[in-house]
């Protein structure tokens, strides 16, 4: 099983095996992983979920919606790769997926 590559802006890393179903921002927070907060639940309205998503892997998971691009405006930090990791959905058919986390999500 694949499995999420969680980095965060020291280089620790944390990996999780993938369950299908879940977001990389549920399975951050399900693992209790540092770093994602997730404080909204998903709904696209806190940012705390942002991560940043290498390019390589951004053919595995829909692009940014406008709304999602809008929430991210709010998030500190923000880059080219940014996403709302709760935006990225996890299935059976991903690879290892690796995401870059912000210093801090407020
Ligand atoms: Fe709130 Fe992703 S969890 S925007």
């Amino acid at each position: 099983m694949a499995h999420v590559k969680y980095i965060d802006a020291d280089g620790n890393s944390t990996e999780i095996e993938i369950e299908a179903g879940e977001s990389v921002m549920s399975l951050a927070v399900n693992n209790m992983v540092d770093g994602i907060v997730g404080e909204c639940g998903g709904a696209q309205a806190c940012a705390t979920c942002h991560c940043y998503l290498d390019e390589k892997f951004s053919q595995y998971f829909n692009p940014r919606s406008e709304m999602e691009d809008a929430m991210l405006e709010a998030a500190p930090e923000r880059k080219e790769n940014s996403r709302l990791s709760c935006q990225l959905e996890l299935h059976d058919d991903l690879p290892d997926i690796e995401v870059r986390l912000p210093a801090s999500q407020y």
